[in-house]
């Protein structure tokens, strides 16, 4: 049995008195793609931030490696968030940035290269996504699905261990929802990164994952290869198969 890179060990999280995560534990290994399901509000994105260590779990541990990262203060937690890009939802770039400093902010964040240096790891990143030359445009020029890719340029800018992906396709028309996923794809081939894909689009999952797990009700319904998910009997994965679930 491999150790995971990841473990998730019975995590909870509330807002208020909104129990959104309850109990969640989930092994991620090295090198595999996983895909996080579910429906909307089900704490998908909230289970990625607390990953990457923006939020802090009321229970339980998020083991990274050998290391429990939740007691950790923010100063503890930056060796491990050098190992985590992340692609936010929606994309989430900075509006006032230029394409390039979009992608350079966490190389700046991180480390202290010379303006050339970062130059040409934003170019190079950006050549990745299939971005040349747009280093000077800003992000209101930019299309949906551009905006994604510069957002993705930006999640590998600090060539992560770990990539996290919520929602890279949603509102992309099938023609870049594919080139997402292919490029999604390729990083994986190419850097050999371990990755969670936060998604509600059943086919982009297939089309991207090792595994698939479905987040409801505060826990993981399942977890399993995509011929496992689909012969489940479970009836939220039936449900969610049947797009019974509002994703
Ligand atoms: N910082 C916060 N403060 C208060 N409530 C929050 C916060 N972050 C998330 N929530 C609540 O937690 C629940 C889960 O949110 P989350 O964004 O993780 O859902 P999701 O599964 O990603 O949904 P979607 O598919 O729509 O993106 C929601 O009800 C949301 O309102
Ligand atoms: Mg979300």
């Amino acid at each position: 049995m491999k150790t995971p890179i990841i473990e998730i060990k019975s995590v909870s999280k509330a807002f208020e008195r909104q129990q959104v995560l309850n109990g969640v534990s989930l092994g991620i290994q090295k090198g595999e793609t996983i895909t996080i399901l579910g429906g909307s509000g089900t704490g998908k994105s909230v289970l990625l931030k607390l990953i990457s260590g923006l939020e802090k779990p009321d229970r339980g541990q998020i083991v990274i490696e050998t290391r429990d990262i939740v007691p950790l203060r923010e100063n503890e937690l930056i060796p491990f968030r050098r190992k985590i890009g992340m692609l936010f939802q929606g994309a989430a770039l900075f509006d006032s940035l230029s394409t390039g400093e979009n992608v350079a902010y966490p190389i700046r964040e991180h480390f202290r290269f010379s303006e050339e240096k970062i130059r040409k790891i934003v170019r190079e990143k950006l050549r990745l996504v299939g971005l040349e030359g747009v280093e000077e445009k800003m992000p209101a020029e930019l299309s949906g699905g551009m905006k994604k890719r510069v957002g993705l340029a930006r999640a590998i800018a600090i060539d992560p261990e770990i990539i996290l992906y919520d929602e890279p396709t949603t509102g992309l028309d099938p023609a870049n929802t594919e080139r997402i996923n292919q490029l999604i794809a390729e990083l994986q081939r190419i850097l050999h990164v371990t990755s969670i894909v936060v998604t509600h689009d059943l086919e982009s999952a297939y089309a991207v994952t090792d595994r698939l797990a479905l987040l409801h009700k505060g826990r993981i319904a399942i977890v399993g290869t995509q011929k496992e998910f689909l012969a489940s009997q479970i009836q939220e994965v039936r449900d969610f198969i049947e797009k019974k679930i509002i994703a």
